[in-house]
């Protein structure tokens, strides 16, 4: 079934790229429900489950209501270990979600730097710090595939649903690595893919600004961490995310969904942690894996 958003194989990298951002910026400008209940905002809304992907922020300290858009697909800050004075980067900020929850943490010595492409999310994103009064918080426009950052300057990474939508996933571990420092670590919750998706999804400008699409396997995920030089990589949390029927009927036809529900293509929300030249010891890391045995089709969200 081909719609009319069928057009990712004719585009490059940058075209992609100038989409994905377009379309953020009407994202920054609506409400959290239909971003919730939706593929990142991106798509219609769902009438079978209200949070697709994100998850509940409320009991997080330093959650701020105002830059929740409803665009997270799991908690990078929960696995973080960030302390008090550290520098926090957190990619493709939005408007601030993961920011404010990093603010908490690194307390007034520290500091915390988002950035995002989107000026819409930009706007928001300074707007709420400067509601909250916080002059540590700083959100610089970039690129993540280019990020405007000075050398192992940063102490901790966060990201939260971003690094799908890039078309250049190595690129980004590549400037992570560098931007951090020695003994530095990431913690980015991101969606990655086990199988194939169907080739309507797989080609579909809507579905990959809406983070499924633009998915890439785990395998290869963790494999570039590793080619890029990280350590101690360990697999968090992960949960299998299910994509309601009211959504997939707008790309599949009946038959194409009951054979992706059958079949064995998953896609999940995993958020991963690694560290630059850790010293002798590793950090400790917690691992809580979530509903990895649910079978890909199953409703496990
Ligand atoms: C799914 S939203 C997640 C926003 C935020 N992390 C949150 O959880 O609310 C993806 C964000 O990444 C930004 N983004 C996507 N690709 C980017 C890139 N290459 N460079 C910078 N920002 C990017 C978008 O503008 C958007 O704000």
């Amino acid at each position: 079934m081909k719609t009319q958003n069928s057009i990712l194989e004719n585009q490059n990298e940058q075209e992609i790229k100038n989409m994905v951002r377009e379309r953020y910026e009407k994202v920054a400008l609506q409400d959290k429900a239909l971003n919730a209940s939706s593929c990142c905002g991106t798509t219609d809304g769902s009438k079978e489950i209200y949070n697709v992907m994100s998850e509940e922020y409320d009991n997080l300290n330093g959650y701020n209501s105002d830059a929740d858009l409803g665009l997270g697909c799991g908690l990078p800050t929960q696995f973080a270990q960030i302390k008090k004075g550290d520098t926090v980067l957190d990619l493709g900020s939005g408007a601030g979600n993961d920011c404010f929850v990093a603010r908490h943490e690194t307390g007034e010595t520290g500091k915390v730097i988002g950035i995002d492409f989107s000026e819409n999310m930009l706007k928001k994103a300074r707007q709420n710090a400067d509601n909250l009064g916080y002059n540590n918080v700083e959100f610089r426009e970039g690129d993540i595939e280019n990020m405007p950052v000075s050398d192992n300057s940063v102490d901790v990474i966060v990201s939260n649903c971003v690094l799908n939508l890039v078309p250049n996933k190595k690129a980004v571990f590549t400037e992570m690595y560098r931007v951090l420092k020695d003994n530095g670590h990431f913690s980015i919750s991101d969606i990655v893919l086990l199988g194939e998706l169907p080739e309507a999804l797989q080609k579909d400008a809507e579905m990959y600004a809406g983070c499924v699409s633009g998915a890439i396997q785990k395998e290869d995920y963790l494999g570039f961490i590793k080619e890029v030089g990280f350590e101690n990589i360990v697999l968090q949390k992960e949960k299998a995310i299910f994509i309601p029927t009211d959504i997939l009927q707008k790309y599949l036809s009946k038959s194409e969904i009951e054979e992706f529900r059958n079949g064995k293509t998953g896609i999940f929300s995993s958020t991963v942690f690694a560290q630059k030249n850790p010293s002798s010891t590793p950090k400790k890391v917690i691992v809580q894996k979530e509903e990895t045995i649910c079978t890909p089709g199953g409703r496990c969200c």
